[in-house]
């Protein structure tokens, strides 16, 4: 097969990387001088310059160019055979930080707004950039106005301080899907919070038993996380969201919506739960840490009226306010349009890894284990036939340089399972996406086997 333009453009650029003439951290040569060197249209190099980003072998800076990654040698070198593969972490690709643009908005902050940068701020939140989340949580049709946003020292915070507030319906039990994200439930374990769970599986939740669970238990509110959910990957459909917003107006039950990551759909039409709220029944929140940088700690709430007072009296005292430089930054970057550019990079990248997972886990993982997961990628689960245990995969594995997740810590101490384990692709190069799950898939095999022989030899 012939290689298309833009591939051969990509060949001559490792070729330049290999011999030293491009050293790793350098800037590549402009787009126009490159098109006119190797005559080609500037579309081409665009091309290449893109996907070569995708594949995390060169990074962009906005007005400056593109570069070679650092450690790009270091790539080339290692083959493939030996690379550790990492499931387990879950933190954005170091590689896609844009850490760059967000020192150069940090500067611009301090020159704008100086000393208020380091003094005592707005309990809520600046209101600058309270009315810029207003603008950008449009595109994610969550119509709000700043008055009702407060920016929270990371999105875990505001879940954390729900768990305990008192809420209007005078109801004491937080419902939560089983598994979920680690951090809530760590959230309930040391408030103590009396809690109940609802499965939720590769389809979702049981419609059903959620309404019975509303009916009959006592439910201040429904914690979920309505999209690319953490660990299975469900996101639910609209007619789904529709109907649990429904159930809740029925009942006299609030939902705390953790859309952590709704930035990264693709599928416009997708609405949040938010959307479909007629009441101000449905508390939304929404993290900056897995499309742009963990250690900002930044994160936010839309909070109906009904509860904004006591929210904002906890807020007070956990920490008095979030730190404001960062809310500065984040709100010239949100400003410049820096966070929708990088955000469509970010999108691709997720999705494309998402579909490379799905795939190997078809072809590759033995009938017995079910798998989950979306088109994001970022996190999935494997459930391994029992009575195999997560732990022992994930020792197997560790002598492979293959890292796992346990999920046992996501599930609330009377739903635990053993056999359920975390998958996240968003560190794992794309070329050992594959390779990884062909690695697990074998663990598994050599696991049943095993088990087999000692079935076998115990009847004997
Ligand atoms: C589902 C979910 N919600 C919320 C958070 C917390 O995010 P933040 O870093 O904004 O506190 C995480 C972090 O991993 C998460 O997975």
């Amino acid at each position: 097969m012939t290689k298309k333009k833009y591939e051969e453009v990509m060949m001559e650029i490792a070729r330049r990387a290999a011999s030293g003439v491009l050293k790793p951290g350098s800037r590549l040569p402009s787009i126009r001088a490159l098109s006119e060197e190797l005559s080609c249209s500037k579309n081409t190099i665009i091309k290449a310059y893109q996907e070569m980003e995708l594949n995390h072998q060169i990074y962009s800076v906005k007005k400056s160019g593109y570069y070679l990654v650092e450690d790009y040698q270091f790539q080339k070198k290692e083959s493939s055979q030996n690379r550790k593969i990492d499931f387990l972490s879950a933190g954005p690709d170091k590689e896609a930080m844009p850490y760059l643009d967000f020192k150069h908005c940090i500067n611009q902050a301090i020159d704008r707004y100086r000393e208020d940068m380091f003094s005592y701020s707005e309990l809520q939140g600046l209101y600058s950039l309270r009315k810029q989340l207003a603008r950008h949580l449009q595109d994610l049709q969550v119509f709000t106005v700043p008055e009702r946003i407060a920016a929270v020292t990371g999105s875990q915070q505001a879940l954390h301080l729900l768990v305990s507030l008192p809420f209007p319906n005078g109801k004491s039990k937080i419902c939560a899907e089983q598994p979920t994200h680690p951090g809530f439930i760590e959230s309930l374990k040391t408030q103590k919070a009396d809690a109940v769970g609802i499965e939720i599986q590769k389809n979702g939740i049981d419609l059903d038993r959620l309404e019975e669970i509303f009916k009959y238990e006592n439910i201040k509110f429904f914690y979920t996380v309505s999209r690319f959910h953490n660990p299975t990957g469900y996101s639910y459909t609209n007619a789904e969201k529709k109907k649990i917003v429904e159930l809740a107006q029925k009942y006299d039950v609030y939902i705390v919506e953790d859309d952590y990551m709704g930035d990264i759909d693709l599928n416009m039409k997708q609405d949040p739960m938010f959307a479909y709220d007629p009441s101000g029944r449905v508390i939304y929140t929404k993290s900056f840490s897995k499309t742009l940088l963990p250690g900002l700690r930044l994160g936010l709430i839309v909070m109906p009226e009904a509860i904004k007072a006591e929210f904002l009296q906890v807020k007070f005292a956990a920490d008095v306010h979030t730190p404001v430089l960062t809310q500065g930054a984040l709100e010239i970057y949100l400003k410049n349009g820096m966070f929708d550019a990088h955000i469509s990079k970010i999108r691709q990248t997720y999705h494309k890894k998402g579909k490379l997972l799905q795939k190997a886990y078809s072809e590759f993982l033995p009938s017995d284990a079910v798998y989950t997961g979306s088109s994001s990628g970022f996190y999935s689960t494997i459930h391994l036939p029992p009575p195999l245990l997560a732990q022992q995969l994930i020792r197997l594995l560790e002598k492979e340089n293959v890292f796992l997740d346990n999920a046992e810590r996501m599930y609330l101490p009377a739903y635990k399972q053993e056999n359920v384990l975390r998958l996240s692709v968003s560190q794992v190069e794309d070329e050992l996406i594959a390779k990884g799950i062909q690695k697990i898939a074998a663990g598994i095999q050599t696991m049943i086997l095993e088990k087999k022989k000692i079935l076998t030899w115990s009847f004997k």
